[in-house]
């Protein structure tokens, strides 16, 4: 089974000029966690921590600065880094889209138009030629997510609040992901999308508006882009992070009583099992984990974490459910979108103003938990 953690592109590289997000958060992101400086040592502490995979992503706007210019050089880089994790052994595990899009494309209106996704497809062929080597593609990063926040709630770039709108981003990343797995299709890869799934449980159980607001929630938000694509999925990419409490459709509240993460979320670990069981049984495909963690100050409540959610996967898996591998969200503590820096996810942590690394005790117990399943 694959071990091992994740990061993104933008969270974590530093520099991202040509981004989106960069237009967006005026360069707050600036360094993140240095990754694009510090890769080697980084890839070199996988391997000390006794990871066997890595999931990261592939910045769009580093390799295509304008909708023509490739950028090989940054494209170099990605290459080395792939080449550097098969040297030491750790499967890397590559996100094509993790939210961000170069500022070009987002001037011509992004994913709203249509024909846009077509400059898409453009990278992706370029990826595909330029990655022989690796076996496990994620093309999206939670799609779900994505339409959610930059669409409907507009909290992340382009900040726009329409149903309409949000449904037809979904609709051209439908199309992008089902075309790009076209493109990228071989007989050795894997390919397919990481989908965050929330737990939706109404906030009074007798209450009906409560009850059906939940309903439509799970349909949309957990089911309704992945359905689209599952006969283009070699395997489900899984994203767990809570459960939700509904009162009505976004209006939500997590429980009272348990733990919560440092964003307030519940920490409920229960989820993974109940999610990777349904989840299983709707598409038939095996599962990776490809984002579960926790942000905390307390790395205590980190190694609990890992240990409760790793108790409720091997459950999932001892009762049948084929699953390849679980990513720790997150190797670093990056830069968590418009939560900006605040949030700590890493398994090592990182100085901000330095670049600094320092393993955590999560990281050791977690290379405890790889070792010994390793040898059981
Ligand atoms: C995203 C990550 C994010 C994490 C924690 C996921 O939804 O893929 O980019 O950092 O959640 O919020």
């Amino acid at each position: 089974m694959l071990w091992g953690s994740a990061i993104s592109s933008y969270q974590a590289e530093g520099d991202n000029f040509n981004s989106d997000w960069w237009l967006f958060d005026r360069g707050k992101s600036s360094k993140a966690s240095y990754f694009w400086y510090k890769w080697k040592e980084d890839i070199r502490l996988l391997k000390e921590l006794g990871q066997n995979a890595f999931r990261f992503s592939i910045e769009w706007s580093r390799i295509f600065k304008t909708e023509k210019d490739i950028d090989y050089n940054s494209l170099d880089v990605y290459k080395r880094i792939t080449e550097e994790l098969l040297n030491y052994n750790i499967e890397p595990i590559i996100t094509i889209w993790h939210f961000t899009n170069p500022i070009w494309f987002y001037k011509k209106g992004g994913w709203l138009i249509n024909d846009n996704i077509n400059y898409f497809f453009n990278y992706v062929e370029l990826i595909d030629k330029h990655f022989d080597n690796v076996k496990y593609f994620i093309i999206l990063n939670e799609p779900n997510v994505y339409s959610f926040k930059s669409y409907l709630e507009g909290t992340w770039p382009p900040n726009e609040k329409n149903l309409l709108k949000a449904f037809r981003v979904l609709n051209n990343l439908k199309n992008a992901y089902v075309m790009a797995y076209k493109i990228l299709k071989r007989p050795e890869r894997l390919i397919s999308l990481s989908q965050n799934f929330i737990i939706f449980r109404p906030y009074r159980f007798y209450n009906p508006i409560n009850i059906i607001s939940s309903i439509i929630d799970n349909k949309f938000f957990n089911f309704y882009f992945i359905d689209r694509v599952k006969n283009y999925m070699d395997f489900v990419g899984i994203n767990y992070y809570t459960r939700v409490f509904v009162k009505f459709l976004s209006n939500f509240v997590y429980n009272e009583i348990s733990q919560k993460n440092c964003l307030g979320w519940e920490v409920y670990p229960k989820g993974l099992y109940k999610i990777c069981k349904h989840v299983y049984k709707r598409y038939k495909k095996p599962i990776m984990i490809t984002e579960n963690g926790i942000c905390t100050d307390n790395d205590f409540q980190r190694i609990s974490f890992i240990k409760e959610h790793l108790h409720y996967l091997k459950k999932a898996k001892s009762e049948g459910v084929k699953i390849l591998g679980y990513m720790y969200w997150s190797f670093l503590d990056n830069y968590e979108w418009a939560e900006g820096f605040g949030p700590r996810f890493g398994l090592v942590e990182v100085d901000y103003k330095t670049g600094e690394r320092k393993v955590r005790n999560s990281a050791y117990f977690y290379k405890e938990v790889i070792y010994e399943e390793a040898n059981s």
